[in-house]
């Protein structure tokens, strides 16, 4: 699954020079998700970060994180028959929650989730579409342990080697499905 996953996102990955900003490559996700089978694929993929060697679900949650990780983490919730807690930019949110920044190439970032998004206990899998700096995974795993639960595991369709985003994830199991 996970190498059909993979062919999936390397071949309906598109690169867009210059956006947004003139030197940078964008990797375009919406060809992928019109693609039915190729979409289906690469959450069959993203979801086997979520099972145990005997095929069985590990996970109590998935969480994504705003926007392009929602793409991904719902599909790969229901795959796994677990449930979707939403991780947003800060402000979204409408109840009670804890807020985590964490620093941009220029400025600071917060990301949110609701306190009671991710009960004491469970086990998470985060779901979302690049891995660059490392910057939203990490703040996201320190969310989802300030609600006293434990991150598994991260699930990812692409990860940008020539920056440090899986060593910022240190001992935490990471899948990504494409690398370049
Ligand atoms: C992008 C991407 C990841 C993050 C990866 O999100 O979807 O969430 O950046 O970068 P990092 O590893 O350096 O933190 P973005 O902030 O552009 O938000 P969007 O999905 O709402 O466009």
């Amino acid at each position: 699954r996970i190498a059909a996953g993979a062919a999936a996102v390397a071949a309906l990955l598109v690169d867009v020079p210059d956006f947004p900003e003139a030197g940078v490559v964008f990797k375009d996700v919406t060809p992928l998700l019109a693609d039915a089978a190729g979409f289906a694929a690469t959450v069959a993929a993203l979801a086997e970060a979520g099972r145990g060697d005997d095929g069985s679900v590990v996970v109590d949650k998935v969480v994504g994180m705003e926007a392009r990780g929602f793409l991904f983490g719902t599909p790969v919730a229901q795959a796994l028959g677990v449930g979707f807690v939403p991780v947003r930019k800060a402000g979204k949110l409408p109840r009670e929650v804890h807020e985590q920044s964490y620093a941009l190439e220029y400025g600071e970032a917060t990301l949110a989730v609701h306190v009671d998004g991710v009960a004491p206990g469970e086990r998470v899998l985060v779901v979302d579409d690049v891995l660059a700096t490392g910057g939203t995974a990490v703040a996201t795993r320190a969310l989802v342990e300030r609600c006293g639960a434990q991150v598994v595991g991260f699930a990812l369709l692409l990860e940008l080697t020539f920056l440090p985003g899986r060593a910022a994830l240190g001992e935490t199991p990471v899948l990504t499905l494409h690398q370049v």
